[in-house]
C-alpha cells in the first residue's frame, strides 16, 4: 500500500510517529506544513523561530510558500531541484507585488535545511527551520494568513538560491490561512523526522541517503489532506471574474449611468425618467457593491485600504440621495421654484458622483489593471465629465424650449438669469 501510494507521487513515506509535532498542514497540490515551538518569539514584529515543509512530486518545476496574505508584501520560499538529488530553497521578498520574488540574503541567511530534506522517490522534500522569519498574526492566530503557488515543468536542477524563475499560472496559487494553535511544537527540534532523531535537526543535509525517516503530508487537490488549514483566497480565475464584474458594474455605473441620468434634466427629460434611471442606477451599484464585498474578503482588503473604505461610504451617502430628490420634486410641485434641498439634491449628487469616479480609479490601481484599462476609464469619464460640464453651462435654463427661455433671461441681466436657474424642473 505504502509503494502504490508512493508511486501516485502523493504520498509518503513516514512511519514515524511524532512525539512532539502538531503540525498544520495545507495540501493543494504541493503540500504545506507548518509547526512553531512553544518557545519561538516568532511573531509579526519580532523574529523566531519556525519549521516549515514543502513537498512536491518532481514533476513539479517549483514550490513556493509565502508568509503573508499576497505575493506584495510577503515572505516568501521557493523549493526547487538543485541538480545533485537534493533540493534548494531560496527565501525571497515578495515586496514587489506581481512580479519575481527578489533573493534575500538577510532572511536566507536563517534558513537551515533539515534533516530528511532531498529527493525521494520523486518527492522533492524540503524541511526547514527558520530563524529570521516574522509572522503576519500573532503565533497563536487561528487565522494566519499564507500563500503558496507552484509550476509544473522540468527541473530548474540549480543549486543558486538565486535561480530564476518563471512565472505560475493563474490557477497554481492560494491564498489560506493557518490555524497555528494547530501548529504549536513542544521541543524546538525538527518535527518532520521521527524523534529517535530528531536530534540531526539543524543539518545542512536532504540526500536520499539520509537516514532519518521523513513524513511528507499527503495531499492531491484542493481541501485534501488539509490540517488546520482554510483556503481564503480561490483560485486567481475566481478573482479575476469577480474583479471584472463588479469594476463594470461599478465603473460603468458612476462614469456612464449617473452622470447620463443627471444630464437628462439637463436635456428637459421628465423626472420621472431621472428618477426611474438613477434608482436603477442605485440598485447596479447596490450589486456592485455586493461584489466588492465579496472581492475585498478574498483579497483581504475589506476595510483596509482606502478604495474599500471611501467606497462604503460613497455607496451610503448615495442611498440618501433618492430622498432629497423626491423632497426638492415634492416641494418644486407646490412652489414652482427650487429650495435649499434642490440645492443639495444636485450639489450633493454632482459631488458623490465625482468622487465615485474617483474612487473606481483607486480600484483600477489596486486592481493593478493594465495602462490600457486606466487609460479606457480615464477617457470615457473625461468625455462624459466635460459633456456634463457644458450642459451645466449651457443649458442653464428652464423645462422647456431651454435655450429661449435662457436668452431672454440673460438680455434681462445676471438678477433674471439667477432667478431663471432657480425656476427649474421638478
Ligand atoms: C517569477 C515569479 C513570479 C511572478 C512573475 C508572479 C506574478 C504574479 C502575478 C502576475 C499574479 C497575478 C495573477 C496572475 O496573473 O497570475 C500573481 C499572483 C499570485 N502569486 Fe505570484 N508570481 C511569481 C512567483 C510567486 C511565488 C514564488 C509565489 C509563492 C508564494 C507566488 C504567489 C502568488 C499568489 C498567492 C498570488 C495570488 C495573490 C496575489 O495577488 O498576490 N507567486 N503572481
Ligand atoms: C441616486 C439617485 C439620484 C441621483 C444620483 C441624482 C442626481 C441628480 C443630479 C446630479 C442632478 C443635477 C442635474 C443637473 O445638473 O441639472 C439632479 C437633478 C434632479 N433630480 Fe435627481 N438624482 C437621483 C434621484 C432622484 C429622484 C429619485 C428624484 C425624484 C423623484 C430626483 C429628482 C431630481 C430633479 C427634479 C432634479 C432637477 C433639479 C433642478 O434642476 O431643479 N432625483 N439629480
Ligand atoms: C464608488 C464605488 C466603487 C467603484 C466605482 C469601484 C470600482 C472599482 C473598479 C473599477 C475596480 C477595478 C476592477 C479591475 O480592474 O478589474 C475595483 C476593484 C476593487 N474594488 Fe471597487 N469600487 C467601488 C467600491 C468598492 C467597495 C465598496 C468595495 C468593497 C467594500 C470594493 C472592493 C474592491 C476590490 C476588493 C477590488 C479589487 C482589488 C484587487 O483585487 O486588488 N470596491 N473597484
Amino acid at each position: 500500500m505504502k509503494n502504490f501510494k508512493c508511486a501516485l507521487g502523493v504520498v509518503c513515506v513516514g512511519l514515524a510517529t511524532q512525539t512532539n509535532a502538531a503540525l498544520a498542514t495545507f495540501s493543494p497540490g504541493p503540500s504545506y506544513s507548518v509547526g512553531i515551538p512553544s518557545s519561538s518569539t516568532i511573531s509579526q514584529t519580532s523574529e523566531g523561530g519556525i519549521y516549515f515543509q514543502l513537498s512536491a512530486p518532481t514533476s513539479f518545476q517549483w514550490v513556493g510558500l509565502g508568509i503573508g496574505s499576497q505575493m506584495a508584501g510577503a515572505t516568501i520560499f521557493v523549493m526547487y531541484a538543485n541538480g545533485e538529488g537534493n533540493v534548494t530553497i531560496s527565501a525571497r521578498d515578495g515586496d514587489q507585488g506581481h512580479v519575481e520574488p527578489v533573493p534575500d540574503s538577510t532572511l536566507q541567511s536563517g534558513v537551515t535545511l533539515l534533516a530528511g530534506s532531498g529527493i525521494v522517490d520523486g518527492q522533492m522534500i524540503a524541511n526547514v527551520y527558520c530563524t529570521t522569519c516574522k509572522l503576519d498574526s500573532s503565533k497563536s492566530s487561528t487565522t494566519s494568513p499564507w500563500i503558496c503557488a507552484w509550476n509544473v515543468g522540468s527541473a530548474l536542477n540549480s543549486a543558486s538560491v538565486s535561480a530564476t524563475i518563471t512565472q505560475h499560472q493563474e490557477d497554481n496559487t492560494r491564498q489560506f490561512e493557518f490555524d497555528l494553535t494547530a501548529a504549536v511544537l513542544s521541543s524546538d527540534s525538527n518535527p518532520f523526522v521521527s524523534s529517535s532523531v530528531s536530534s540531526a535537526s539543524g543539518t545542512k543535509t536532504g540526500s536520499s541517503s539520509s537516514p532519518t525517516t521523513t513524513t511528507i503530508n499527503s495531499g492531491s487537490g484542493d481541501g485534501a489532506g488539509n490540517t488546520g488549514a482554510t483556503v481564503v483566497g480561490p483560485s486567481f480565475k475566481v478573482i479575476t471574474d469577480y474583479q471584472t464584474a463588479h469594476g463594470v458594474i461599478m465603473g460603468s455605473t458612476m462614469v456612464l449611468l449617473l452622470p447620463l441620468g443627471a444630464m437628462f434634466m439637463r436635456l428637459g427629460a421628465s423626472v420621472y425618467l431621472h428618477g426611474a434611471w438613477q434608482l436603477f442606477a442605485l440598485c447596479a451599484m447596490l450589486c456592485g457593491f455586493g461584489l466588492g464585498i465579496k472581492l475585498a474578503q478574498m483579497r483581504s482588503l475589506l476595510y483596509n485600504t482606502t478604495h474599500t473604505i471611501f467606497g462604503t461610504v460613497i455607496i451610503g451617502l448615495f442611498l440618501l440621495q433618492p430622498i432629497f430628490g423626491l423632497l426638492h420634486h415634492l416641494q418644486f410641485r407646490k412652489h414652482q421654484s427650487r429650495a435649499p434641498v434642490s440645492h443639495l439634491h444636485i450639489w450633493y449628487g454632482r459631488a458623490l458622483i465625482s468622487c465615485g469616479i474617483v474612487n473606481g480609479g483607486l480600484g483600477l490601481q489596486l486592481a493593478e489593471n493594465s495602462k490600457g484599462g486606466m487609460i479606457g476609464y480615464g477617457v470615457v469619464a473625461g468625455v462624459v465629465g466635460l459633456l456634463y460640464l457644458l450642459l451645466v453651462v449651457f443649458k442653464r435654463k428652464g423645462v422647456k424650449g431651454v435655450d429661449d427661455v435662457g436668452r431672454q433671461r440673460r438680455v434681462g441681466g445676471r438678477r433674471k438669469r439667477e432667478g431663471a436657474e432657480n425656476v427649474r424642473y421638478g
